[in-house]
């Protein structure tokens, strides 16, 4: 009889227990030296821009935590980086995420407690489903135009036969109440959606058909490397001492009340910034082949309205109108300087091909930021720490002082002061634009 480790055929034939120990030594030499978070443990399970380094906001809420277990919360959580750092850290932590797709993503690391001999047992049964249904599965009809231009019809054969064995296996045990197991493998095969596609599908942000990857994954075996990635992980981080006490919200961070009042030590977050990234658009391709979406179009509602507006297809999709939102009284505190930038912007758009709705895009990011601190004032203790990693942005060439005003709208909240520290110089987003604005990234600190 073979052991699930040798059934998942990446094992050779040593037991289990050495496997065990194998993997739980190789990680603890990597995670000795300052590594970027793709390579760390958990971390690592689905690639999402973080903002900022997982050891980084380790350090950081060591460095706040006395005797007693702190509380840090992370309203813009994204894939859940304070959150793992919380745990690996040993303090309680919260995050809100209100992207629905990210908030499912974020929730399944945070699984790495559970039993990872059961997660394997769970995903091999899904692979060999898949590898049944694979030999008679018909492509479907209608496949999203998205879908055929990312991946081979051999590759989306794969692809449907785990999304459809993961789908059937699901339903039949519903009567007994899908279990946090059924994440985790959703999570598997969600993550090896772009290493299994022969084109550019970089996470940030955008598909690029045309441009061809050097190295495309065989679905069944990206995802057999995967069992094999997270299960290692799990097994890690138990051993490295993670206690496991975070919690995920779906909630939107511009609304009020969910924590207890003046119970939070730390907040640390890198909320959007207002340089029109859309994160709607981030979750496309996988939103797409689970069905949650069928084309662009569907993001609006199916996303972007329950997020920060810092992209102009946001603005636009809204139809916002720039008086109503200066008039806003949540923009008060810097009206007078949103107001000429956003004029600008209305003014210069007139003169551009694509129009962008840049100027109601930045007025309605800083309204929505605001409630944010109002929302966080409350929450936060006399004397915490607020940490927002955040940069500037200068759409259509015209510069937006993002940390400058930021600050000033949580002072204007109730937060004590603000202060900078630049990080780097950046100028990403824009650099093939006609605009040579110089840009920075940075670490805004708030006292509470
Ligand atoms: C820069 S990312 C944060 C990345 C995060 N540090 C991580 O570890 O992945 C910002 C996140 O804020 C989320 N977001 C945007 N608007 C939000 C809102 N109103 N409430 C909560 N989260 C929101 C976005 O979906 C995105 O995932």
């Amino acid at each position: 009889m073979k052991t699930l480790y040798q059934q998942i055929d990446i094992f050779n034939d040593v037991p289990a227990q050495s496997y065990k120990q194998n993997r739980i030594n190789q990680l603890s030499a990597r995670s000795g030296t300052f590594t970027d978070n793709i390579k760390l443990p958990v971390h690592r399970w689905f690639k999402y821009s973080a903002g900022f380094s997982a050891e980084w906001a380790e350090q950081l809420i060591l460095k706040h935590t006395t005797s007693s277990p702190i509380i840090v919360l992370d309203p813009f959580a994204g894939s859940g980086t304070t959150l793992l750092s919380a745990d690996k850290a040993g303090a309680i932590s919260y995050g809100y995420e209100s992207h629905p797709f990210v908030y499912h993503i974020a929730s399944a690391k945070l699984l790495w407690h559970l039993d990872e001999y059961e997660f394997m047992e769970l995903a091999n049964t899904v692979l060999e489903t898949a590898k049944e249904l694979s030999v008679k599965l018909k492509p479907p009809e209608n496949i999203p135009p998205l879908l055929l231009k990312c991946y081979t019809s051999d590759s989306l054969l794969g692809l449907f036969s785990l999304r459809d064995a993961f789908n059937n296996i699901v339903t039949l045990q519903q009567s007994q109440g899908r279990s946090a197991y059924y994440d985790l493998v959703w999570l598997t095969i969600t993550a090896i959606l772009r290493p299994c596609s022969h084109v550019g599908t970089a996470q940030w942000q955008y598909i690029l058909p045309n441009k061809r990857k050097a190295n495309t994954l065989d679905p069944f075996e990206a995802y057999k490397a995967k069992i094999y990635e997270i299960s290692s992980d799990m097994i890690f981080a138990k051993h490295a001492g993670f206690v496991k006490s975070a919690t995920m919200y779906p909630h939107d961070a511009r609304e009020q009340g969910l924590l207890k009042k003046a119970s939070v030590d730390l907040v640390l977050t890198s909320p959007p910034y207002p340089n029109n990234y859309d994160y709607a658009d981030a979750t496309r391709l996988e939103m797409t082949f689970w069905g949650e979406i069928n084309s662009w179009g569907d993001l609006q509602h199916a996303v972007r309205r329950f997020i920060i507006r810092s992209s102009s297809q946001h603005s636009a999709a809204e139809r916002l109108q720039l008086d109503q939102l200066l008039a806003d009284q949540f923009v008060s505190p810097i009206v007078s300087e949103l107001s000429e930038v956003c004029n600008d912007l209305a003014e210069i758009r007139l003169t551009k091909g694509g129009k962008k709705t840049y100027h109601t895009m930045v007025a309605a990011y800083f309204c929505d930021l605001a409630k944010v601190f109002l929302a966080l004032r409350p929450i936060c203790k006399t004397g915490s720490t607020v940490c927002f990693v955040i940069g500037d942005s200068a759409p259509y060439g015209v510069y937006v002082p993002a940390e400058d005003w930021l600050g000033r709208l949580a002072v204007s909240a109730g937060f004590k002061s603000f202060s900078f520290e630049k990080l780097r110089d950046r100028n990403i987003k824009w650099k093939n634009r006609k605009h040579r604005v110089p840009l920075h990234e940075g670490r805004l600190w708030i006292e509470g």
